[in-house]
């Protein structure tokens, strides 16, 4: 049975930051670079958090008695501490894209009922896995994201905030549900199979939810936004591009999330948002 491994990262204390953005200064509808097809993949993504997230926790949660070890029992508190106000935060950003027009909560509902009807054909096991394989995911786009500085910049400060914040906290507990499914569940081909399925239906999800936006918004992409978002997505820093490695390392057979040590992206954030730090400690 594969336990966390003896990583800086393992060891860490995984401690909560509540934050709140102010999402008003969102400034257009296509806030991206005025970009419809990129905006609408923020939009989507957050549209997927909040009701995501909560199936992360609960899925977690439903296994919590059965863990032992001290150190993980208390990186469970502090990773449904961290989902909780990741998905407090990102239900705000919602509520003002809906604001401007981008109707991010009737998809929040939309995921909701969907992940409600599939629990009805997954067993506890399987729930684990597809959040351990989901927390794969969030993890390698957070780091794409924290290494790749021109994601967040063409976003209002709000936003590039709230996502390099979410991704700082996605690396620090990335490896939570990963060492409680094995703790609690161990079986691999479980593991691999739920990484196919959820990966497959979260990127199928996202275009689905673009698309939704878009058409309630009546907008079609011009070619210049679809060559942007290409590029975006498969250019030579492209998103896709740079997440295939790492996302392949998941098929592993002795894979660990924190075989991956990159515990210093955690430590840039707080040494540029050093007095945040101080005040969270003084709390
Ligand atoms: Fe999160
Ligand atoms: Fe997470």
């Amino acid at each position: 049975m594969a336990t966390a491994r003896n990583h800086s990262g393992a060891k860490k204390t995984i401690s909560p930051r509540k934050m709140d953005f102010p999402f008003e200064e969102i400034d257009s509808k296509y806030w991206y670079n005025g970009n419809a097809l990129l905006t609408t993949f923020f939009a989507a993504l957050s549209a997927t958090f909040p009701p995501g997230e909560q199936q992360f926790i609960d899925s977690v949660r439903y296994y919590r008695n059965q863990v032992k070890d001290k150190k993980l029992l208390e990186q469970i508190r502090g990773f449904i501490g961290q989902e909780g106000h990741h998905s407090h935060q990102h239900k705000k950003a919602n509520q003002e894209l809906d604001r401007r027009g981008l109707f991010a909560t009737r998809l929040e509902e939309h995921l909701k009922r969907d992940i409600k009807f599939l629990n009805r054909f997954m067993s506890p096991a399987s729930q684990l896995a597809a959040t351990a394989a989901a927390e794969h995911i969030t993890a390698i786009m957070a780091e794409y994201v924290l290494t790749h500085p021109e994601v967040t910049a063409p976003m209002a400060d709000s936003v590039g905030e709230l996502i390099e914040w979410h991704a700082v906290e996605e690396i620090e507990h990335k490896a939570v549900a990963f060492d409680v499914y094995m703790q609690c569940v161990g079986d691999r081909q479980l593991l691999r199979r739920s990484m196919v399925m959820i990966s497959t239906e979260f990127s199928l999800r996202v275009m689905a939810y673009q698309a939704a936006l878009l058409y309630w918004d009546r907008r079609l992409p011009r070619p210049s936004e679809v060559v942007e978002a290409g590029r975006f997505l498969f250019g030579k820093r492209g998103m896709i591009r740079k997440m295939r490695k790492p996302f392949m390392e998941f098929f592993r057979r002795d894979f660990h999330p924190w075989d991956v040590d990159n515990t210093h992206l955690i430590e840039q954030w707080k040494a540029a948002h050093k007095a945040l730090e101080k005040h969270l400690e003084a709390a």
